[in-house]
């Protein structure tokens, strides 16, 4: 793929410059993910979010399943590492209901935490999802960080995980103006199967039992 954009954090606000060391530890990139990139990832998110965040909830919408074509990407910081990385899911609203993304895990390296790596990887993500025709991203997490993305609960009540979740986590954005009218139901789902060796590689990464 050819689009990488690139991002950089540095506040163009600040009177202050950033000195050589603060700008180069603020640059990143986000690009789309590569079958190279899926090692550094598993590691990153097992550092960022431990080992239990295969039991979640969201995880029994993407176990065993791609993810959406074109919509996983990753950060590199500027020493060329792995610093974050967001992926989506195609799940249904419903069993007959219409298609929509699942967005996670979103997780950025600890140390570069705090510079605009999870917002970029956020507003990539949302922009391609919009570009690529999906009419709406649902997720499980802080309403305090994602509301600044435009996510909400107030379009999900009549919407359930497929699993133990926290009502006022669970958080919906439209892509499209009344996307989610009506939606009721428990989110499905809808991805492409993954080759059997795959999953295979997957379940025993994540150390838990199919
Ligand atoms: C959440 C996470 C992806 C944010 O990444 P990041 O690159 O540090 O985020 P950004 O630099 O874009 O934004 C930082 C801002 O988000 C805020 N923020 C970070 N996590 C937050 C949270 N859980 N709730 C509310 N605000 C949060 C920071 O306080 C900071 O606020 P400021 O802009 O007012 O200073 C990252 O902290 C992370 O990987 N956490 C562990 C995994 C995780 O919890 N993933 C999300 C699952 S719900």
């Amino acid at each position: 793929m050819s689009h990488h954009a690139t991002a950089s954090a540095i506040n163009t606000t600040s009177t202050v410059a950033p000195s050589c060391e603060e700008a180069s530890a603020r640059a990143f990139q986000i690009v789309p993910e590569r079958p190279a990139d899926v090692a550094a990832r598993e590691a990153l998110l097992n550092r960022a979010m431990g080992l239990t965040r295969k039991r979640k909830s969201s995880e029994k919408l993407r176990r065993g399943r791609e993810p959406a074509d074109g919509l996983a990407f990753v950060a590199y910081g500027a020493g060329g590492k792995l610093v974050g990385t967001v992926r989506l899911w195609n799940i249904r609203l419903g069993r007959r209901g219409a298609p929509a993304l699942l967005l996670g895990p979103l997780a950025v390296e600890p140390a570069a935490k705090g510079v605009g790596i999870g917002s970029a990887l956020m507003q990539r993500a949302i922009f391609e999802a919009a570009r690529l025709g999906h009419r709406a991203i649902l997720l499980v997490g802080d309403a305090s960080y994602y509301a600044r993305f435009g996510f909400s609960a107030v379009k999900t009540n009549r919407l359930a995980m497929p699993g133990p979740y926290e009502m006022e986590r669970f958080l919906a954005l439209e892509l499209e103006a009344g996307a989610l009218d009506g939606a009721h139901g428990v989110l499905q789902p809808a991805g492409r199967k993954l080759a059997i060796r795959q999953a295979l590689l997957s379940t025993a990464a994540s150390g838990c039992a199919p």
